[in-house]
């Protein structure tokens, strides 16, 4: 997929891995498969057109922040991109692997995304961790997000996952219990293992 890698955030994300304590070392690089690496370019190329300049991206469940600094190298005018995660442990690594754009534009927020409340008006959400949360957490964030706001979220079919609780098969229904039907883009990414989802629309 066409997106741009830096060469010196490249070396940050090398750098969070080198710094990891043993423990915690297969936590981290489970961030880096080509998988999730694809999908987060798979997700840039589909938003980049509705990127307008000065945007304000919220992307929840945000890891480590391996998104949130690829959106960052694409020469894109962003104001704000709020990485918020659940786990406080992501706040941490996500400093050295999005360091060239920490507090500007990136900035991590340890929250559940069912209890977030919006700070700057959001222009872009993302959602790339809707099979890691209940029916009922997902139901709340969605009824948080100001209408009119373009909305992407992505899941997946790999069930077998045991930190996967809200998984589907197909992409229509992963729309439908994303409320993600009438959409922009939907579409379905294989890889070896599992297939992911991904519906952008404007809510
Ligand atoms: C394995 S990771 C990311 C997986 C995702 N498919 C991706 O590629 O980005 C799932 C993340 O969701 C976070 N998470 C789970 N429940 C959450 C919640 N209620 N609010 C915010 N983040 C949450 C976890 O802490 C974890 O960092």
């Amino acid at each position: 997929m066409n997106v741009k890698l830096d060469s010196s955030v490249i070396s940050n994300w090398f750098n969070a891995v080198r710094m990891m304590d043993e423990s915690n070392k297969h936590k981290l690089l489970d961030a880096f498969w080509h998988t999730q690496i694809d999908a987060k370019a798979w997700l840039i190329e589909n938003i980049r057109p509705h990127i307008k300049p000065n945007s304000n991206i919220y992307i929840f469940g945000g890891w480590v922040g391996v998104l949130s600094s690829m959106l960052c190298q694409q020469g894109l005018q962003l104001n704000n991109v709020f990485n918020i995660d659940i786990d406080p442990w992501c706040k941490k690594v996500g400093f050295t692997i999005c360091q060239p754009f920490l507090n500007n534009p990136i900035r991590f927020i340890t929250c559940d995304m069912a209890n977030f409340e919006y700070i700057d008006s959001p222009d872009i959400v993302i959602n790339t961790s809707t099979e890691h949360v209940s029916q009922e957490t997902y139901d709340l964030w969605y009824s948080k997000i100001p209408e009119k706001t373009l909305v992407v979220v992505q899941g997946n079919n790999y069930f077998s996952c045991d930190q996967h609780i809200r998984c589907t098969e197909g992409v229509e229904r992963f729309c439908e219990v994303n409320h993600v039907v009438n959409n922009l883009f939907k579409g379905e990414l294989q890889n070896s293992i599992y297939t992911r989802y991904m519906a952008i629309k404007v809510k």
